[in-house]
């Protein structure tokens, strides 16, 4: 097997960046360049004051650790090309906007381009590395790009080695895998490129966490994992609308559900709904590629996660309508928390987009806070979710604010929307004393003190609590 000594990394976002600083900082004696084109991107990846484009905790002082040392963010992707031994491709692989499969394929443009570009500089063998995550055999696509382009005395081995990282804990999920996952051919080319790439991670990650599969299995396991995930959240989701229309409560039911140690107790919290960059855009693939094999029961069971997950969305929206006496318009909401999960400044499929979206086309007046997204993508954001409206008419029913407190003055409902921990330690009389009477708050995360914020006189909705005693 080829010793590692350069790495190169196509793609500097929230796969890309992270996870190629943390091989950087934990393999000294290897070259990490991360490459991109969106220049804006790779400044800040370089920026003096390290303002990186991306909030991740412990990030920081990742790239503090390295940068400038073994680790260096570059937009001169041939230059990383060339120089590499082992090149990851961790481009983004979005859900396709049109064509065939809209609405569900991945679109793999940006991975065939990035190959492209492998395969046309390209001057000593790579082994290339998919760390996006892509439909079930997009490797065999990527093998016979680069090996129709390739020039004599050039060999490229596949690998997938998919990311397994969640937003908010990306540096402690790097430092500490569950697993590394490593799909190669079974020859012994596909073998011996296996063997380098896990000797990389064998600098940090214990031999028995890496596992090493057959190709296709580990680009599938990939996209099972996401889908088994949501499915669970989907479950526990679907068990607190029962919870709100009985008396029953999701909390106590998940607990006792997950002491089942076949169960287990993690990733069973009940909220508004899922979001996400990689969840539904994971499972709607699944969905296509289950169709594509003329498997249409097993599309249909995957798919009604995704459907279970709308219908939460939608069910919480309609809680918040029917408490505030069947009409909003006019009416001032504040909602707490813009991102998709506490711990991270993305946006991207989170369920604070649909909340305010339904709300306005109810003709509320809402004002975000959020301690992490920018002004900018939340404005981004909410032109996207209503592109039939001039963001002018947007701007005069959404007011930003910087902070939870004046958030919720003179408000008449509160909604919760991300978990963000300083939520839970927001000074409720206070809040409570500027609101119109009576006072709502809508905890679509399960976060408050609900006995709490009752003595103090608010009407409280929780996701899966029922009102019934
Ligand atoms: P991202 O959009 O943050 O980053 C992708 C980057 O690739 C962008 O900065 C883009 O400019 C760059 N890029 C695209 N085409 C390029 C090209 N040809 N040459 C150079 N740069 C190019 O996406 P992300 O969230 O980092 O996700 C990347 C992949 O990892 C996706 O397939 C995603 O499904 C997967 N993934 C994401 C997560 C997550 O938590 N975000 C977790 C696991 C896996
Ligand atoms: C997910 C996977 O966890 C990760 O392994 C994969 O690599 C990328 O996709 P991520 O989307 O970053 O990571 O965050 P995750 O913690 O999984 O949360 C996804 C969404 O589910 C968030 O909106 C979160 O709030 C929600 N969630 C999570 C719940 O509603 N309930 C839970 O119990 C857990």
């Amino acid at each position: 097997p080829v010793k590692v000594t350069k790495i190169c990394c196509i793609g500097a976002g929230y796969v890309g960046g992270p996870t190629c600083a943390v091989i950087a900082l934990k393999c000294p004696h290897i070259q990490v360049t991360i490459v991109d084109l969106n220049q804006a991107r790779v400044d800040a990846w370089n920026s003096p004051d390290f303002q990186l484009p991306i909030y991740e905790p412990g990030l920081e002082d990742v790239v503090r650790g390295c940068r400038g040392r073994n680790l260096f963010f570059s937009t001169d992707v041939d230059k990383g090309i060339r120089e590499a031994d082992l090149i990851f491709v961790s481009v983004n692989t979005p859900t396709k906007k049109s064509g065939v499969g809209a609405g569900f394929a991945a679109d793999l443009n940006y991975v065939e381009s990035a190959t492209r570009r492998i395969a046309a500089v390209a001057t000593s063998s790579k082994i290339v590395v998919e760390k996006s995550t892509v439909p079930c055999r997009t490797a065999e696509s990527m093998r016979t790009i680069l090996e129709a382009n390739s020039k004599a005395g050039c060999r490229f081995d596949i690998l997938s080695n998919p990311e397994f990282l969640a937003e908010g804990t990306a540096i402690s999920d790097l430092f500490a895998p569950d697993r590394v996952l490593i799909g190669s051919l079974q020859t012994q080319e596909g073998k011996d490129a296996c063997a380098s790439l896990a000797e990389v991670y064998a600098n940090w990650v214990p031999r028995e966490r890496i596992l090493t599969v057959g190709l296709w299995s580990s680009e599938l396991s990939k996209l099972a994992a996401n889908a088994m995930l949501a499915q669970r959240i989907s479950s526990v989701n679907a068990l607190s609308a029962i919870c709100e229309a009985t008396g029953a409560n999701i909390e106590e039911v998940a607990n006792a559900v997950g002491y089942d140690s076949r169960i287990g107790p993690k990733f069973l919290r009940a909220s508004v709904g899922f979001g996400g960059s990689c969840f539904q855009k994971d499972i709607l693939n699944l969905v296509y590629l289950s169709e594509s094999l003329h498997l249409p029961q097993v599309a249909a069971y995957w798919r009604q996660v995704v459907e279970m997950n709308e219908y939460q969305k939608a069910r919480f929206s309609k809680t918040v309508v029917d408490t505030l006496f069947n009409t909003i318009t006019g009416k001032h909401l504040a909602v707490l928390g813009f991102a998709f999960k506490a711990d991270t400044g993305d946006t991207r499929e989170s369920a604070a987009i649909t909340l305010v979206r339904d709300f306005l086309l109810e003709r509320a007046y809402v004002t975000i806070y959020d301690p992490k997204v920018e002004e900018a993508q939340i404005w981004q954001d909410l032109q996207e979710a209503l592109p039939t409206t001039p963001l002018e008419t947007i701007k005069k029913h959404v007011t930003i604010s910087h902070s939870a407190l004046d958030a919720c003055k003179q408000k008449e409902a509160i909604v919760i929307a991300t978990e963000w921990k300083e939520f839970k330690e927001i000074d409720w009389q206070t809040v409570y004393d500027q609101m119109s009477k009576p006072a709502f708050v809508f905890d679509g995360r399960m976060i408050l003190d609900v006995e709490k914020l009752k003595t103090i006189g608010f009407t409280v909705k929780v996701i899966g609590r029922g009102d019934r005693l």
